[in-house]
């Protein structure tokens, strides 16, 4: 029988835990994972969001005691985005800059008590926009280099705060190079920008857009998030951002654009980031509870497929339910 089969048997490399282990080419580490976490307004207030099972809408107060839980867990990276009041928000997003406001606050405390956590921004419109729009709108159409300015004065404040990492979530044309020189312009030549390069108009949000209730009021983001059909366009965002100075840059959703995610591994030297995005938690929470997945390996292994696909940094809901698992 043997005669007839190949000597090269990859089985042997499969034989036991330890073999499988030693050989294993991929691996997870809460080192690569950053946490996105919704802020609200107040004091001792925690709201789950309907669609993401296990997650928290959190205070100030009680988000810190969250950043202290998840740093003793080994989740040193942070994004946190703020979810605002409908009475806050206007058409030009004031509130983004207001350094009183409850998110500039929240973000100086955090850095205050942890300095040692590195915290990541977002910088778009559509949490504090009444028109639920990443840029400035005017007569149904988004303008783009207006939207600039509005950006800049976001990114400022927020660099006040002492924050790490900004995220233009934006997908505004140029953003990326308008704010390294804002930035640049004003002293915060530390500060580091993971631009959102590859983010596809995407199904894969909505459970976000509930956490926030940052919906568009009208109309999609087909005009600034790209189209789920193209991947060479993605070569072309990446080739801007990276010339206008991007540190990191993002391939936004993950499960559905791991080829995106390699093609950027491949043509880039930027360390990868990618959004393993609010849908996508919830489906395999969705599926968990009902008992038709097992969770935490699907879990660890749609985290696995990031990696895998290119992935040096991965933002994800399940951070810190990997880390708890992971020690
Ligand atoms: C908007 C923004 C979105 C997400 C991050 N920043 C949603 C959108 O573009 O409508 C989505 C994140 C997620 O789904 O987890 N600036």
């Amino acid at each position: 029988m043997s005669q007839f089969i190949n000597s090269r048997r990859p089985r042997r490399n499969r034989k036991s835990e330890t073999i499988r282990a030693m050989v294993e080419e991929t691996r997870v580490t809460t080192n690569d994972l950053i946490f996105p976490l919704f802020l609200i307004d107040g004091k001792n207030q925690k709201t789950e969001v309907n669609s993401m099972p296990g997650i928290f809408r959190l205070s100030t107060d009680l988000m810190l005691k969250e950043i202290e839980e998840c740093l003793r867990l080994g989740i040193r990276a942070f994004d946190v985005f703020p979810a605002v009041e409908d009475q806050h928000k206007d058409k030009t997003a004031t509130k983004s800059y207001d350094s009183n406001f409850f998110y500039l606050r929240a973000l100086r405390e955090i850095k205050k008590q942890f300095p040692e956590a590195c915290i990541m921004t977002d910088v778009a419109m559509d949490p504090y926009s009444s028109d639920g729009h990443d840029g400035l709108v005017k007569d149904g159409k988004i303008l783009n280099d207006e939207t600039l300015e509005i950006l800049g004065k976001m990114a400022l404040a927020q660099a006040e705060t002492g924050i790490d990492i900004l995220g233009p979530s934006d997908m505004m044309d140029g953003r990326v190079g308008y704010l390294r020189n804002v930035l640049d312009a004003n002293g915060f030549t530390e500060v580091s920008i993971m631009s959102y390069t590859a983010k596809y108009a995407s199904g894969f949000y909505n459970p976000f857009r509930d956490a926030l209730d940052s919906a568009p009021k009208f109309g999609d983001k087909k005009t600034y998030q790209m189209n789920p059909a193209n991947r060479q366009e993605a070569l072309i965002e990446a080739q801007l951002d990276t010339e206008e100075g991007a540190d990191f840059l993002m391939v936004k959703p993950a499960l559905a654009y791991l080829d995106i995610i390699r093609l950027l591994k491949d043509n880039s030297s930027l360390p990868i980031a990618a959004y393993n995005v609010s849908g996508e938690y919830s489906m395999v929470k969705a599926a968990a509870l009902k008992g038709w997945l097992d969770g935490e390996r699907v879990m660890k292994e749609t985290l696995l497929s990031m990696k895998r696909a290119g992935a040096d940094i991965i933002l994800t809901y399940f951070a810190k339910e990997f880390a708890a698992i992971a020690n």
